[in-house]
């Protein structure tokens, strides 16, 4: 079984190690002079990196304005994103945007207005790689806009869209050619989504669809709503890790888990049983940017004081990450 410390090779890129930093958004976090992105955000996500982790996902970005370079994919703010890929690079760790749509009634979309939701999911991809990014994670967890085609509970189309696993992810898997078209062979496409509880399968067949359609790599997490249920005894780990063990039993490309992984001993367990490829570490990392190191060289963490469990707004860093009682 791999080690904590192993490298794994994803699309031919090298990951020095099994610890990733999820996607999370810095909502009290300034952009410099108008910019969405500024140096607070190079520091951040530059520090995690020199913190020894193998891979860090940036957090959330809309992925409409690339198609013309304005909103978020704006001059002032791309520059800023290369200095964050740059940046991480320089510590050893791989670096991948995470993408996502605007969020509405998936239900109600014209074929024109998913088609061009598709171009700008497509373009956002291609600029990532332009910058220097490794790959980008297309956001179909969380109950937004991806998620909800994926849902079969939610999604009620009856044209290409919907109807069946393949059809549901279709607004992904047909884009992935495209992507490859304009990025570099080694440009790592990954999703990262939910299980679906109670439908348990329809989770598992949209992780079969999503490989067979060529994506590298899987983030699971959970889907429309928080799964409930409990992993068998002797999992030391939450749930909705043990939600990725369940997919990736079905699937051969790499699988990251997340949720609650807040000890050294609780990223091992999942690595080093084969439950996942990979253990992101979340809030670990926010209250410890040398997480990474810190369980790598058994040193003690400075632990997240785990101030929500499932009640989102609870985490300072959702509103003023200054208040983080892990950084007094
Ligand atoms: C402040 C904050 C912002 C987050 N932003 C995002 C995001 O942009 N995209 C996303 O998919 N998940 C987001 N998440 C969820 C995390 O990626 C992660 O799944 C969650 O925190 C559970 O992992 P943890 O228990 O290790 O913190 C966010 C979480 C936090 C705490």
């Amino acid at each position: 079984m791999p080690k904590i410390t192993d490298e794994i090779i994803v699309r031919g890129n090298r990951i020095k190690n099994r610890i990733v930093m999820p996607p999370m958004y810095t909502f009290s976090f300034k952009g410099d002079s108008g910019s969405f992105f500024g140096r607070q955000h190079i520091k951040h996500y530059t520090a995690r990196a020199q913190g020894g982790a193998g891979l860090i996902i940036l957090q959330s970005a809309r992925v409409h304005g690339s198609m013309n370079s304005t909103k978020l994919w704006s001059a002032d703010n791309t520059s800023v994103l290369k200095q964050i890929a740059d940046g991480c690079h320089a510590y050893g760790a791989k670096v991948m945007m995470q993408l996502s749509c605007n969020d509405t009634d998936i239900n109600l979309l014209s074929i024109d207005v998913i088609k061009q939701t598709q171009q700008e999911m497509k373009q956002a991809a291609v600029v990532a790689c332009s910058l220097g990014f490794d790959g980008v994670e297309y956001h179909c967890a969380h109950g937004y806009f991806l998620c909800k085609f994926f849902d079969a509970d939610y999604n009620k189309r009856e044209d290409a869209y919907g109807k069946n696993a393949e059809g549901r992810v279709r607004i992904l898997t047909e884009i992935i050619p495209e992507i490859r078209k304009e990025t570099n062979d080694k440009f790592i496409i990954s999703a990262r989504m939910g299980k679906f509880e109670p439908a348990e399968n329809d989770g598992i067949e949209a992780a079969k669809a999503l490989e067979k359609a060529g994506l590298d790599m899987l983030h699971i997490s959970w889907g429309m709503k928080m799964p409930k249920g409990q992993a068998p005894d002797g999992f030391i780990c939450s749930y909705m890790t043990y939600n990725a063990y369940e997919i990736k039993k079905e699937v051969s490309i790499p699988i990251i888990a997340v949720n609650e992984i807040r000890t050294a001993e609780q990223a091992k367990f999942i690595i080093e049983n084969g439950y996942a490829d990979f253990a992101a570490v979340g809030r670990g990392m926010l209250a410890d940017a040398e997480f990474a190191n810190h369980i790598i060289n058994n040193e003690p963490v400075n632990k997240c004081f785990g101030c929500y469990e499932n009640i989102v707004n609870k985490c300072s860093w959702f509103t003023d990450h200054t208040k983080c009682p892990a950084r007094n």
